[in-house]
């Protein structure tokens, strides 16, 4: 299979945010900016692929910056790391007020996705090429993610497992609950 590089698949989208997209507020749903990081994933990762692809995980979608109607967000994809079928998106998000002149980096998040071949089944991607030091940190940082994410639901499965709510009553002290349980 013929490499590519990150440059290859490089993707922007770039969306007015209307009335439409927006609470009583005046601010944009979450679920718009989720809609818009799952296509310009989809965009960049089907490009890089060369075929259909699916979403499969995401991480790291945290809202730090409210986003306003009339503002442009740009979402700026690249493909940071490629498995087997499996590629990781970064999308960076930025929401720019035009006539203030002011952008605000509002989240940066990570979409797994799979190629999938004709059967629907996981599909070979190409390989990636790491052409600057910035491409190949966020290689090793999508790998470092990868085996920590492993960790983390290891670990949670772990105390699922082992959790005894009776034992576990005093975590609830602090917390602002009534216990109303027979
Ligand atoms: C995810 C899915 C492709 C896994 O298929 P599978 O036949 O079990 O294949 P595998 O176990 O070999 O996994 C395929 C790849 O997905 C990765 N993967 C699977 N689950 C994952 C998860 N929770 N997070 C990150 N990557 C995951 C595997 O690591 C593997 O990567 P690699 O090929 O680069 O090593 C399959 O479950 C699927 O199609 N899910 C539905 C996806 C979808 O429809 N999304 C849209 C939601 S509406």
């Amino acid at each position: 299979m013929e490499p590519k590089s990150v440059s290859f698949s490089k993707t922007t989208l770039t969306e007015l945010m209307i009335p439409a997209y927006a609470n009583f507020g005046g601010k944009i749903h979450g679920g718009i900016l989720l809609s818009l990081m799952d296509k310009v994933a989809y965009a960049c990762a089907s490009k890089h692929a060369g075929s259909y692809v699916v979403t499969v995980s995401v991480e790291g979608v945290d809202f730090l910056q409210p986003v306003n109607v009339g503002e442009l967000v740009s979402l700026h994809a690249s493909i940071n790391y490629v498995g087997k079928s499996s590629m990781v998106v970064g999308i960076k998000v930025i929401s720019e007020d035009v006539k203030l002149g002011l952008a605000k980096h509002t989240n940066t998040s990570y979409f797994t996705m799979v190629a999938k071949n004709e059967q629907n089944e996981a599909a070979q991607v190409p390989p990636l090429i790491l052409e600057n030091k910035e491409e190949v940190r966020r290689f090793l940082e999508a790998i470092k993610r990868k085996n920590i994410k492993q960790q983390n639901k290891e670990a949670l499965n772990n105390e699922k497992n082992r959790l005894n709510i009776e034992n576990e009553l005093p975590m609830l002290d602090g917390e602002r609950v009534i216990l109303n349980i027979n």
